[in-house]
């Protein structure tokens, strides 16, 4: 596997990283995910400008342009012209003296590697779950042990995803954004709710809204008991339906006329708008 560490591309296997790396003892590291159809970005500019944003945060430089010339070049060497995705890590640098309050002169470290993504993903059965995380899920931190603790707990009782909920209201998926359509009503949880602002939840809004009626409101969990589809979305899966939820009567209909035009339209719009 290809990847690029401090702007040098090399196979991933021949990467010399320190165990002083803040992003080893910290997590003190955000990262992006941007898709590739094709071999075309999708959203390169929303996913530079998240990456900024995550990076300010935390008090990270971040020069975008060196960043998205770097993705372009290793999916260019790594994809060759299929789908798939540039995983990118900023890392704020080696910290021998791994102290919590870090130095300004400290060297930002990047490591990014590209993979391939399959054509068509199963619907997954999820495990509503109490959300546990942090209160700054807006930034694109890889710190996600929350995640990983609530999304394994859900794998353990025979689940593959989760849908996490703060006070009865609906929150976002482990590594996705939700959407829940009812009758001609497509909702999905406003920014509000501390959520990571998805890029692919964003295209919907954006793009679909006119031919759709999509609303960002609070999701209470009674929702799911009465909705026609939830699906989630992300860069890596699209658009991908629920067809089960634990402990719920929600019934997944596949063919619901709504959703199977939405993801049609949704995948046309990745072929030809980028
Ligand atoms: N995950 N919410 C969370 C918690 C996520 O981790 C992600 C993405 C999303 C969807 O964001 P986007 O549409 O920009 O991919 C929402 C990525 C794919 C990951 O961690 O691999």
């Amino acid at each position: 596997m290809l990847g690029i560490f401090n702007g040098n591309i090399l196979p991933v296997e021949e990467i010399k990283i320190s165990p002083f790396s803040r992003a080893y003892t910290f997590s003190d590291a955000v990262y992006e995910v941007v898709p590739f159809f094709k071999g075309k970005p999708i959203a390169m500019d929303l996913h530079m400008e998240r990456l900024v944003k995550s990076c300010h945060a935390i008090g990270i430089e971040v020069e975008h342009s060196v960043v998205q010339a770097e993705i372009i070049e290793l999916a260019n060497l790594a994809l060759n012209n299929s789908n798939g995705y540039v995983y990118y890590q900023l890392t704020r640098g080696v910290d021998k003296s791994r102290s919590h309050i870090y130095s300004n002169n400290l060297q930002c470290e990047s490591f990014g590697y590209a993979a391939h993504t399959s054509q068509t993903i199963a619907p997954q059965k999820a495990k509503i779950v109490q959300d546990i995380r942090w209160a700054r899920c807006d930034i694109k931190s890889t710190a996600l042990l929350g995640n990983i603790l609530l999304m394994n707990q859900a794998y353990a009782d025979g689940c593959s995803e989760i849908i996490m909920h703060r006070n009865n209201f609906i929150t976002e998926s482990g590594s996705s954004n939700i959407f829940i359509v009812k009758d001609a009503k497509i909702m999905t949880p406003p920014r509000e709710a501390n959520i990571l602002a998805g890029i692919t939840r964003e295209l919907l809004i954006k793009n679909f809204s006119k031919s759709f009626e999509i609303a960002e409101e609070p999701c209470h969990i009674d929702l799911l008991a009465e909705a026609n589809v939830v699906f989630l979305t992300s860069s890596t899966k699209g658009i991908m339906p629920i067809n089960e939820i634990e402990g719920n009567n929600y019934i997944f209909s596949k063919d619901h006329p709504i959703f199977m035009d939405l993801k049609n339209q949704f995948d046309k719009f990745l072929e030809t708008a980028f």
